[in-house]
């Protein structure tokens, strides 16, 4: 509310590599489309921590694939500073999930830093219990190491995955 009057739009950005989605990011997605007014989920170009297995275009059709049930939530992509396309995007709050305590350790200086640089608060949502363990990297892992991940990820992105494993695995016969 704004002076305690009408009620105002906030406008969140959820940022990550999605590298694959998981449903603990489908999870934090959807909870947070009940508290904010518009979510923009944004997709970064270029993962610092590795190179992506699943191009941009897969992440952002997988993602849009998954969010298209909630009308407030849009999927986008950015490249360079977090803060830079926050302010583009003149967005209120940027959301993040808590899996673990060692995520809140990394998460919180990023929080400082990014309302350091753009004046932008950080909303965190406590992944759900079951999804305490769910991570994009050891989803792929187990995936492609014939492990079973199906109530891991949700089913389009099981799709692709599937597809892309067909295909590594043609390209090393
Ligand atoms: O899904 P991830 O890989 O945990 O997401 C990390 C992401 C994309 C949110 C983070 O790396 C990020 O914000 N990168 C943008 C570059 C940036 O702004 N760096 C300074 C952070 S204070």
């Amino acid at each position: 509310m704004t002076n305690g009057s009408l009620p105002r739009l906030t406008r969140a950005i959820y940022p990550g590599s999605f590298d694959p989605p998981t449903n603990g990011h489908l999870d934090v997605i959807e909870r947070a489309a009940r508290c904010f007014g518009e979510l923009i989920v944004a997709v970064i170009v270029n993962p610092q921590k590795r190179d992506p297995m699943f191009s941009l275009e897969e992440r952002e059709a997988m993602l849009s694939e998954c969010v298209g049930h909630l009308p407030n939530v849009r999927v986008e992509h950015f490249r360079g500073l977090l803060a830079d396309y926050v302010k583009l995007r003149e967005s209120d709050v940027i959301v993040k999930g808590l899996r673990v305590v060692s995520d809140f350790e990394n998460e919180m200086s990023t929080a400082l830093m990014n309302r350091a640089l753009a004046q932008v608060d950080t909303f965190f949502l406590m992944s759900d219990q079951k999804y305490s363990f769910v991570s994009s990297s050891i989803v792929k892992e187990v995936f492609f190491l014939g492990g079973e991940v199906d109530s891991l990820v949700p089913e389009p992105v099981l799709r692709v995955m599937a597809a892309k494993r067909t295909t590594l695995h043609s390209a090393r016969r």
